[in-house]
């Protein structure tokens, strides 16, 4: 049998699996914690439920197992952020974080471009909210 293609290797499974996403979304949410604009959008007061969620998305959108959908259903990502206001600030507050989570994995760079342009685009499309929205008339 000759070895796998290239790309029929995951990104998931190229990076390292489930540890590899651990280690980002822990390391975004340590960042969340401390943000002043972030932290109180979280209702629960342990982040550790919403750190294995997005762990689950992230493990599931990249091409490993499932246990996302199998446990929340399809992720509808911009209905499930309607209940928060996701302004402009929120948005860059939250790509601040995470770009300090994909830096300290240290990935190769096709690795590291193709996870941050998906999170960039990805946090783009569920702003919700403009910054200062007053009503107009
Ligand atoms: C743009 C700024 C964003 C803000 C301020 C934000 C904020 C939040 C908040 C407050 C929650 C609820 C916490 C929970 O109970 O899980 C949440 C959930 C979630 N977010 Fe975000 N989010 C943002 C962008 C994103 C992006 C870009 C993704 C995916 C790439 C994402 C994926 C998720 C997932 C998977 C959940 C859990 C959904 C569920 O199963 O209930 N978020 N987000």
């Amino acid at each position: 049998m000759s070895a796998p293609e290239p790309e029929e290797v995951s990104l998931f499974a190229a990076v390292g699996g489930e540890p590899t996403f651990r280690r980002l979304v822990d390391k975004f949410y340590e960042g969340v914690a401390q943000d002043p604009l972030l932290r109180p959008m979280y209702p629960e007061e342990d982040l550790g439920p919403a750190a294995d969620r997005l762990t689950l998305f992230l493990m599931q959108y990249w091409g490993g197992p499932n246990t996302y959908s199998a446990s929340r259903g399809h992720p509808r990502l911009r209905m499930r952020h309607a209940p928060f206001r996701v302004d402009p600030a929120a948005r860059d507050a939250w790509l601040r974080h995470m770009r300090e989570a994909v830096d300290s994995l240290g990935l190769a760079a096709p690795y590291h471009s193709a996870l941050w342009d998906y999170l960039e685009r990805a946090a783009y499309f569920m702003v919700n909210a403009m910054d200062n929205a007053e009503p107009t008339h």
